[in-house]
């Protein structure tokens, strides 16, 4: 089989991102700057400061992926980038770059959706994942529970109603003074903790029981906290990390187990951010060992946005011939399965 290689360019939000990626699975180089450090000082992504440091990067880290690649423009087939959802000013920047490259070289153009990227994330390390397959989105933006019907292909079954799981899990972090991003310091801060120590609701939505929401969690929290405070009692951080991360995961597992019965899953994957959190990771495992399903995830590197899942996606997308014009555009809020 010939070989398709594919430049993967990621600047939805806080992340620079560049991949060579072959046939899809195929990974020769996934460089990520990421502008966390920066972000940190304002509590979170200042969309303003993130499409400037971007502009700054994102020449130097394709530079680097080509390089660590050991390729040049001219070896790749096409150019794919993330076009949606995300920020306006940070999605522009990498638009902007894979139109210019691909105009510049002759290469084709691929729009990739950013959900469909952390989706792809699960084939790199996982020659055997092909659809169908149910998969758990859950990142700082995003809450689905899809099922992959086939390459490119998605039917959402349930999505948060308000908040995402790795935004409730940034603003708990906030609440207890462990700064941004809050989902690694929270996993860090539960180790120490007793996730059966503070009892938090686990919401269900009324009528549909794919989704999910998290805001009255995080509400059930920030209560917890005022609480405290008014009795002048200290609050164990630990334990309300540990606690507030089993509610969150009791929930997402809870969706999982549910639609692993009713649409006889053959594969449960996860993907996001959020994924790389091991409490979920263990619960969603044990929960598929339970019903004999095999579980699929991707190293934590490929969870948190890069560009390889983009790379991955793209070939898909680029063998299926999905081409973008030359007016491809960052649309912000794009809907998995749109184009
Ligand atoms: O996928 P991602 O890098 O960006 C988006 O597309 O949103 O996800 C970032 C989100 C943040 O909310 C971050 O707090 C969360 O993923 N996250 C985690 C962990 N690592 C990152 N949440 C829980 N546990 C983690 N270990
Ligand atoms: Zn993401």
């Amino acid at each position: 089989m010939s070989e398709v290689k594919i430049l993967g360019i990621e600047s939805s939000c806080d992340e620079t991102a560049a991949a060579v990626v072959v046939n899809g699975r195929d990974v020769r180089s996934n460089i990520i700057s990421t502008q966390i450090p920066l972000h940190t000082l304002y509590g979170g992504v200042v969309p303003e400061i993130a499409s400037r440091k971007h502009i700054e990067r994102i020449n130097q880290v394709i530079a680097e992926a080509l390089k660590e690649a050991n390729m040049t423009l001219d070896d790749m087939d096409a150019i794919a980038v993330t076009y949606g959802p995300g920020l306006v000013g940070p999605l522009l920047v990498g638009v902007a770059e894979a139109k210019a490259i691909a105009f510049a070289k002759n290469k084709p153009l691929v729009g990739v959706h950013h959900i469909e990227g952390h989706i792809s994330a699960n084939y790199i390390e996982n020659p055997d994942l092909k659809p169908p397959f149910l998969c758990l989105v859950v990142s700082g933006g995003h809450t689905h529970l899809v099922r992959v019907l086939d390459y490119g292909k998605y039917e959402i079954l349930g999505r948060t109603v308000d908040d995402a799981a790795g935004e409730a899990f940034d603003k708990v972090a906030r609440a207890i003074g462990l700064g941004y991003p809050g989902g690694p310091k929270v996993e860090k801060a539960a180790l120490e903790g007793d996730a059966n120590a503070i009892k938090f609701p686990r919401a269900k939505v009324n009528g549909s029981e794919y989704d999910f929401s998290f805001s009255g969690l995080k509400s059930a929290v920030l209560n917890y906290i005022n609480g405290a405070k008014m009795k002048g009692e200290d609050v164990n951080s630990a334990d309300l990390a540990a606690s507030f991360q089993k509610a969150v995961v009791d929930v997402l597992t809870d969706h999982a187990l549910h639609a692993i019965d009713e649409y006889g899953a053959t594969a449960f994957a996860i993907a996001g951010g959020v994924a790389s959190n091991s409490a979920l990771r263990e619960s969603v495992r044990k929960a598929c060992e339970k019903k004999g399903v095999p579980f699929y995830h991707p190293s934590p590197i490929l969870c948190t946005d890069n560009a390889a899942m983009i790379g991955a996606a793209g070939y898909y997308e680029y063998i299926a011939g999905t081409r973008s014009g030359w007016d491809l555009n960052a649309v912000p809020n794009l809907k998995l399965g749109e184009r």
